[in-house]
């Protein structure tokens, strides 16, 4: 036999092993996890095809919205189901909420119960404040742990968007105003969480920075300040992690619903950072199911009769290909393939969340930033007496409300955390409170659980001690905390009155108390249970000290109290600046923006009123405004104390001029009398060329280990071209200036302690990405 006869008798063959496949043969259809995505697809009906793209609907315990198929979920309460098909052994694949724990939409008491309790970790605000990378694995690796354990296939988080303002509702399910941190913590918890088997969602793609009117603001946005701020977190979460699934947001990016857009999912996210996932719709999320699934967002969640009938009659009239659907099948297929579920994975129902309330309580004291510490106001003497006043103090906040709000088994007030940690907590003052906030409870019942998620009663006002007893206690007790708490949640912004703001009868409280035990001079301390920014000029000079715990998971109190007491040295750092002012925020006259009533429509989402938001201060968010406008804050990023000191020394660059990389590296020493980590910060001021470029830009960050007192670490720092690039708008490229660029390693962003210098020899073209999300209109964008 000569070659070509050979090699014709070895195609014929595999291509005969292909049509006679020996189970086909018998009738069988392909069997999903044994045959390749494509020869399923090549076997699916259209009808098929679209319950692959479509979820199987949203119905919870005595609520249903539409369900596509009517099998029983497979998990409880939780936020979304695929629809299985049977016929190919493709299994329904669950999907729970949310970024800082497992969120069960239990109606009930008997509810929550049957649903199981899940650990309510610190929210993402506050694991940013480690600034701790490992950490933060550790925490998503526990997570996994019971993601796995409960059977849940996709867990909805971690939310990665840019704190743009303070007011953000949801800013506490984010972490930072900066995109490096905010990436690298979001690809540190998703390493985490998929190291145990069970996939990450990465949510909401892009730029969903507020609440209000999240379903119709179109957000007019430069592709500048897009590459550099708002994507630029996503595209390092996606880089260094590769979450199995995406979830895109609800907001217009420049007039296109983001899950609708073809630039965003294709050419952005698929293209030029060369993802591989599942892209899934925010629940209702988008307009137009054709075009979603032409924008290639593969499935729309939670599913909707509706999106099925206009998916069929769009391939049926020819509006929409086939192919489309055959290309996101695919997408869907090869991450399910990953599932646990898919891989038939008998799960326990149960978790050690004994071993991971103890992961969370570390977590959440490793990341608390001691904002002020006058006179060595901190650590509290062990067994001291203490007066806790504000209700909060009693009932703690753990986390946010909303899909970000946690099943969780308890939440440990700071009263429990103080009195598990040897304090004398002032028990008369402990039932005045506790006997109010029973009393409020017992009157204002809470509203039926959707409601409350989107419109979450008000918590209890702040309960009036007399300055009578409050008098009494400066007599009586050694410390006084004054504890404020602020929550927020999905579907709101918060108010800058009596929110940002401090109230009145908080106001009234910090003054009496603060005055009543300095007269004593006795140590005020604040403490700060709050899931955004609030003023803090109001009250700061009135304390002795302030710890911000944020919103800490359901060991809150306990770790509160571990920083108190000195157990753990504070070595958190803010990752979202605290303004002097509201007044002074970037973005405080560009939101939440305008709405445009006389276009009102009805959605299933309730009423929809189209809006617009301008991003005037363009890539000058967060710290790069304070720094570069030298607006003085009043807690500027990356500030954090801590109960010890150190030293900062020999910062060495690996070479005077740049070649592709360059290695940094510079001592800390500890010069205090306790261990205690530190967190060091690289900014770069880069160059300046074309293009208006802030002061300095956080281009590396890490913490030391725990360093005894007199003991050293070297830290080191890698630069590579990206680092040092801007986003260049007229040659959609990634462009380093020819120059000198200055490392400047900090403590914060405002105190910078070592600054060297190196140069670049001439103008590095780093990446030419294609012209994408531009604006229709002109953006007249803050410029120095
Ligand atoms: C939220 C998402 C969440 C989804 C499912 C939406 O309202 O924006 O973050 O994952 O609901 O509960």
């Amino acid at each position: 036999m000569n070659m070509k006869k050979i090699a014709f008798l070895l195609v014929a063959t595999a291509a005969l092993v292909l049509v006679w496949h020996p189970d086909f043969a018998q009738g069988e259809l392909p069997q999903f996890g044994r045959d390749p995505a494509k020869i399923i697809i090549k076997n699916m009906t259209l009808e098929d095809k679209i319950k692959i793209v479509v979820g199987k609907g949203f119905s919870l315990p005595g609520l249903n919205m539409g369900a596509n198929d009517t099998t029983p979920d497979k998990i409880f309460a939780i936020s979304g189901h695929t629809i299985p098909i049977l016929k190919f052994g493709i299994p329904s694949i669950s999907m729970a909420d949310g970024p800082s724990g497992i969120h069960r939409w239990a109606m009930t008491a008997k509810d929550t119960a049957e649903g199981k309790f899940s650990t309510a970790w610190p929210v993402g605000t506050l694991l940013a404040s480690s600034w701790d990378t490992a950490l933060i694995r550790q925490v998503g690796v526990a997570f996994g742990e019971e993601i796995k354990a409960y059977g849940i296939d996709f867990i909805l988080g971690p939310g990665a968007n840019i704190h743009r303002n303070p007011l953000g509702g949801r800013n506490f399910e984010y972490y930072s105003e900066d995109p490096l941190i905010s990436g690298a913590s979001a690809a540190a918890i998703i390493n985490g969480i998929q190291s145990q088997g069970v996939g990450a969602t990465l949510k909401h793609f892009v730029a969903n920075n507020q609440e209000t009117d999240r379903n119709s603001l179109n957000e007019i946005i430069s592709e500048r300040a897009l590459r550099e701020i708002y994507l630029r977190n996503f595209e390092i979460a996606v880089k260094w992690s590769h979450p199995w699934a995406i979830m895109t947001s609800y907001n217009l990016i420049n007039g296109t619903y983001t899950s609708e857009s073809p630039d965003l999912i294709h050419t952005i996210l698929r293209d030029e950072w060369g993802y591989q996932g599942v892209v899934m719709s925010d629940w209702f999320g988008g307009k137009d199911a054709v075009a979603q699934m032409q924008a290639g967002n593969d499935l729309l969640m939670p599913g909707s009769p509706p999106q099925i009938k206009s998916l069929t009659e769009a391939v049926k009239t020819g509006k929409l290909s086939e192919s489309v659907l055959d290309r996101n099948v695919e997408d869907i297929l090869n991450v399910w393939l990953k599932t646990l579920t898919a891989k038939g994975y008998d799960y326990p129902n149960n978790a050690d969340l004994k071993a991971h309330a103890r992961i969370a309580r570390d977590a959440a004291a490793e990341s608390m930033v001691l904002l002020k510490n006058k006179e060595h106001a901190l650590p509290a003497h062990s067994g001291a007496s203490i007066a806790l006043f504000g209700t909060r103090g009693y009932d703690l906040i753990a986390g946010g409300t909303g899909s970000g709000d946690v099943n969780k088994p308890y939440a440990i007030s700071l009263a429990n955390g103080l009195a598990n940690g040897g304090y004398k907590v002032d028990a008369d003052l402990e039932k005045s409170y506790r006997d109010y906030l029973a009393d409020y409870a017992a009157k204002h019942p809470k509203k039926n659980m959707l409601l409350e998620i989107m419109n979450p009663s008000p918590p209890a006002p702040e309960y009036h001690v007399d300055k009578r007893i409050i008098d009494q206690k400066a007599d009586a007790s050694d410390i006084a905390i004054i504890y404020i708490g602020r929550n927020a949640g999905e579907g709101n912004d918060r108010r800058v009155t009596d929110d940002y703001q401090l109230t009145g009868a908080e106001q009234e409280m910090i003054t009496q108390v603060s005055d009543a035990f300095h007269a004593k001079h006795k140590t005020v301390i604040a403490v700060l249970n709050i899931g955004g920014v609030i003023d803090v000029t109001s009250f700061r000079d009135k304390v002795d000290a302030i710890l911000l715990a944020w919103e800490p998971g359901e060991e809150g109190g306990n770790a509160m109290a571990d920083v108190l007491s000195g157990k753990v040295n504070p070595c958190g750092k803010l990752a979202t600046t605290f303004p002097a002012s509201y007044t002074y925020v970037p973005s405080a006259k560009n939101f939440p923006g305008k709405e445009f009533p006389e276009k009102a429509t009805t959605t299933v989402m309730g009423r929809s009123v189209p809006a617009e938001v301008i991003y005037q201060e363009g890539i000058y968010v967060g710290y790069r405004y304070y720094t570069t406008f030298k607006v003085k804050p009043a807690y500027e990023f990356g500030y954090g104390l801590s109960y010890t000191s150190f030293a900062y020394s020999n910062l060495t660059l690996s070479s005077q001029t740049f070649n592709g990389q360059l290695k940094a590296s510079v001592t800390i020493s500890n010069t205090g009398n306790v261990a205690g980590k530190e967190v060091a910060e690289l900014y770069l001021a880069a160059a300046k060329g074309e293009l208006d470029k802030p002061a300095e830009e956080l281009k590396g960050f890490a913490k030391t280990r725990l360093l005894k007192p007199g003991e050293s670490q070297t830290l080191t720092f890698t630069l590579n071209a990206e680092d040092l690039a801007s986003f260049n708008t007229v040659q959609s490229s990634w462009v380093t200036d020819a120059g000198k660029y200055d490392i400047r390693i900090g403590a914060s962003s405002e105190d910078i302690k070592l600054i060297k210098s190196f140069n670049v020899g001439k103008r590095i073209v780093v990446e030419k990405v294609h012209r994408a999300l531009a604006p229709k209109v002109a953006v007249d964008e803050l410029k120095q």
